[in-house]
């Protein structure tokens, strides 16, 4: 009999979230433009838009809050946060930064030139901006059942190490490093293996090429590796973690994610010749050395929630809301990446909505018919995310059509878990009767997601 267990958490303070009629939400979004960026968080009900930064934080967190050093130079609340990455993940240096790309700017600056590849598992949109934006190519090496949502696979973040062999052979003199993300949110949240990043490591070891983490969801991926990997159930989280990161040479961390803080984030190194030479590229872009771009507090609240994030009862909380609300959808029919991912739900869109051409972006008329349903604000991860080829000028059509639906860190209730599974599967009932989409009228060169302006193809 498996013991009945519920949040590792009761709540104290609460914010109110508000429900509106389909009348309403069907002028906001036509105001919007058809982009869900666009609409203001009271015209939401219920925000699975992501898990960024949208954490609510933990009594002990507020506290440190409360404690700050705001020094300019050698705060204490610097020195306690280097103390926390030091015993969470084993590296002795470190810089502050605003938040994960401003990591990944500080550091590619150092690492990356033109003309040089960085293979890894999917690499994440900013991740992959800053290398281009460099003129450098992201080469995806990531195993092939990833890219199958039916196929169940515990660790679909893991690089198929064959073909990055074949690239480190024919490309080494031009890799600067391997990055692996921890989970891969492009894949859906998925984690990487332990085997995965010993058998990296052997790699990068044999053709003398550094290893970096993008670190953002590295709690969720421990918990992973625990629960699925051979050899791993007695071990605690955070010996699974010094033991993740035991293989890697620097990491990029958003915050924003498993550090269940609101904004921040950090590059931790293991050697001083990187760090010294990312010193000055922080201090422009930054700030200074011992603050980069965050206050005293808000890197109080990050030492602590380091700590708090490789608690397991609270990653166990954490992981099955997230199952819950998948396991919810597969009972309907409908189709999501399997096994679940940590952070959110991805529904592929192409086999939910089938009579949606591609061209009229299916996985955004998905995320629109959400929103008109119930208030319920989800993202895509499509074509519209994939921006136009730089050189045809055609859209790009990624592997798969994917709606996320991100889960805020100790936010919602497994309540309004449901309404956005009742909500999909009232969608779910009735996608015959969805067969056009949106087309673009106002759309920005990169990342126009952010910015497109729509409107529907044919008149609904
Ligand atoms: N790396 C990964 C794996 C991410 O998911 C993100 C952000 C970043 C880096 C960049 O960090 O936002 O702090 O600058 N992901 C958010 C998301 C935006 O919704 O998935 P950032």
């Amino acid at each position: 009999m498996v013991e009945p267990f519920a949040e590792s958490f009761k709540i104290k303070m609460v914010e109110p979230v508000f429900r509106s009629t389909r009348e309403q939400r069907t002028g906001w979004i036509k105001e919007a433009r058809y982009n869900i960026f666009n609409l203001r968080s009271e015209q939401v009900y219920i925000d699975l838009l992501t898990d960024s930064g949208t954490s609510a934080m933990s009594q002990q967190q507020w506290a440190e809050m409360m404690l700050g050093d705001e020094s300019y130079a050698g705060a204490n609340s610097y020195y306690k946060l280097k103390q926390s990455i030091e015993d969470v993940f084993g590296f002795e240096y470190f810089l502050p930064v605003h938040q994960g790309r401003a990591a990944e700017n500080v550091l590619f600056s150092v690492l990356v030139k033109e003309g040089n590849i960085v293979p890894g598992n999917a690499h994440f949109d900013t991740t992959r901006g800053h290398i281009e934006y460099r003129r450098a190519t992201a080469l995806d090496c990531t195993i092939q059942e990833a890219y199958n949502t039916r196929l169940i696979h515990p660790f679909k973040g893991n690089i198929d190490t064959v073909i990055l062999q074949h690239v480190l052979e024919k490309y080494a003199d031009d890799i600067p490093f391997i990055i692996l993300t921890l989970t891969c949110n492009t894949t859906g949240g998925q984690p990487v293996s332990m085997q995965n990043m010993k058998d990296v490591r052997a790699l990068a070891d044999a053709y003398s090429i550094p290893l970096v983490y993008d670190a953002a969801r590295f709690a969720e991926n421990a918990y992973f590796i625990k629960e699925r990997e051979d050899g791993y159930r007695d071990r605690t989280i955070p010996s699974i973690v010094t033991e993740m990161f035991s293989y890697a040479d620097a990491i990029t961390m958003s915050s924003k994610k498993d550090g269940n803080v609101n904004i921040g984030g950090f590059i931790a190194f293991r050697e001083k010749d990187w760090y010294d030479k990312a010193c000055t590229y922080n201090i422009m872009f930054e700030g200074y050395l011992t603050y980069g771009g965050m206050s005293g507090r808000d890197m109080n609240a990050l030492a602590c929630g380091l700590s708090e994030a490789i608690e397991y009862d609270y990653l166990d909380t954490r992981i099955k809301q997230t199952e819950y609300l998948a396991n919810h959808l597969l009972e309907q029919g409908i189709p999501v990446q399997q096994p679940t991912g940590g952070h959110a739900v991805y529904i592929d869109a192409t086999r939910f909505l089938t009579r949606v051409p591609r061209e009229e972006f299916i996985a955004q008329t998905l995320a629109i018919e959400l929103y008109l349903e119930a208030g319920v604000r989800a993202v895509e991860i499509g074509t519209l995310l994939a921006d136009r080829d730089p050189q045809t000028g055609k859209n790009r059509y990624p592997a798969l059509e994917y709606l996320r639906l991100a889960i805020p860190r100790r936010v919602y209730t497994n309540n309004h878990m449901d309404v956005a599974a009742a909500a999909l599967v009232n969608i779910f009932n009735r996608r015959e009767q969805i067969s056009s989409g949106y087309r673009i009228i106002r759309e920005a060169p990169i990342m126009r997601h952010f910015t497109v302006e729509l409107e529907p193809v044919k008149a609904r």
